[in-house]
């Protein structure tokens, strides 16, 4: 149970808002201290009056009320909060948090908070499988908020279906208890951002031919998809790909070693995270012929060379940005592992054993991860499960590497300064 969690009660313009005042009690009777946040509709069903009696604090509802901005302005109370609570969550309240509107005071207190915001939705189970509302949910879940409910069950407007808000001694349970409020935590990554390959490369032989390898790009841009559900901003460099982007996602398409090199570059300034997950070619041709080669001799070779390496020019960088390196090998996979992570002083590196169904354009996988101080082995589960695992991780590391008074936090701060 949270001692003394302070919660903001939003409540939004449904007719579920009848049960805000019991909401405010369940709450208040496991300890937390609530502040209530009406928006103008919401005053259409329930009464001020009610929620400041058994909230025992004057309600809050509207931006431009001069008295209660000179008591405790919008942006103190965005930060008094542990966790905003908007119960019930009309679809229009959800459009306007996943647009980034804030037109009023419930709205402009999440975006200005750093608490974790959970929902719960109520509204006519046509509303809610709405293809609109569903897309906002989607949005919103990507983003970290914690949707409760809505139940299945008999609606005000005299239909069954699923809309119900989750009954008031629910939502209070679930958002003082221990596991949501774990679980409801800031997105790790939030304002960070990411940067990903992905994907083969190709090189040219002729304008026909090319050499590539089997990656898929699933397993980065399944990467792509769990950095970005952890709040970063990300940005993903893809070789040529069957896959569709990821949404919420930039995407950088490129083909060669070279093209990959340089796209990286261009945009590795203020990359907070960097994961070399492509698997980029070790050579390509010398020289490519203007023409298609002919089939005139019995024999051929073809001369190569090699091509820049990505991942230790990024880790080169001066103040560069935490490196994870990728090591895919059929053989010898730790020691090949380690020793990757030393010479091309990496951050981390993720190291897959690679062969028949293995690794490649598989969708299981399962992978060791080694850093300076320490390992962990993943079993093979689907290579989604194992991107958020891995970002869980990776963000760890990250965080760790930034903690106050290390190097990686005075590069920050020196970043932040700069910028
Ligand atoms: C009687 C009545 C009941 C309503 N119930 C709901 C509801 O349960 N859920 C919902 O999403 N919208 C409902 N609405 C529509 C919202 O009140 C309307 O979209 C409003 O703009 C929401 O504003 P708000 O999100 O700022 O509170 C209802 C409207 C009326 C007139």
């Amino acid at each position: 149970m949270a001692e003394s969690k302070k919660i903001i009660l939003g409540i939004a313009g449904g007719i579920a808002a009848y049960k805000t005042p019991e909401l405010v009690r369940r709450l208040r009777e496991r300890g937390a201290e609530v502040q209530v946040v009406m928006t103008r509709s919401a005053e259409e069903f329930v009464t001020g009056t009610t929620l400041q009696a058994v909230s025992g604090l004057p309600v809050r509802s509207n931006l431009w009320d001069k008295d209660a901005e000179a008591a405790m302005g919008h942006i103190e109370l965005a930060r008094w909060a542990d966790l905003v609570l908007i119960a019930p969550a009309t679809a229009e309240i959800m459009s306007r948090l996943a647009s980034g509107a804030a037109p009023d005071l419930l709205t402009t207190l999440c975006l200005a908070t750093h608490a974790p915001l959970v929902i719960a939705p109520a509204m006519n189970h046509v509303m809610w499988s709405n293809p609109a509302v569903q897309a906002n949910r989607q949005v919103l879940e990507a983003r970290g908020v914690r949707i409760l409910g809505p139940d299945r069950g008999d609606q005000a407007c005299g239909e069954t279906g699923e809309g119900r808000m989750v009954e008031p001694d629910a939502i209070a349970a679930a958002v003082t208890g221990p596991t949501i409020v774990a679980d409801v935590e800031r997105p790790p990554l939030i304002g960070r951002k990411v940067m990903i390959t992905a994907g083969p490369t190709r090189e040219a032989i002729d304008p026909v031919r090319y050499i590539s390898n089997r990656s898929s790009g699933k397993m980065a841009y399944a990467m792509a998809r769990a950095a970005a559900a952890a709040g970063a901003e990300v940005v993903l460099i893809s070789g040529p790909v069957e896959l569709t982007t990821p949404d919420g996602i930039q995407r950088v398409d490129v083909e060669s070693a070279r093209e990959m090199f340089a796209a990286t570059h261009e945009r590795i300034d203020n990359i907070d995270i960097f994961i070399a997950a492509a698997a980029v070619a070790d050579y390509c041709a010398e020289s490519v012929q203007e023409n298609k080669i002919k089939k005139t001799e019995a024999r051929m070779s073809i001369e190569l060379v090699r091509t820049p390496d990505i991942l230790a020019s990024v880790a080169e960088l001066e103040n560069g940005p935490f490196t994870v390196g990728f090591a895919a090998e059929t053989e010898n996979l730790r020691e090949y592992a380690i020793s990757k992570l030393e010479k091309k002083n990496l951050d981390m590196i993720v190291a897959n054993q690679v062969g028949r169904n293995r690794g490649f354009d598989s969708d299981d996988n399962k992978v060791d991860v080694f850093w300076t101080a320490g390992e962990q082995s993943f079993p093979m589960m689907p290579k989604t499960e194992l991107a958020v695992a891995l970002i869980k991780l990776i963000g760890e590391r990250y965080l760790e590497r930034s903690a106050p008074g290390t190097r990686g936090e005075l590069a920050d701060r020196a970043r932040i300064i700069h910028e």
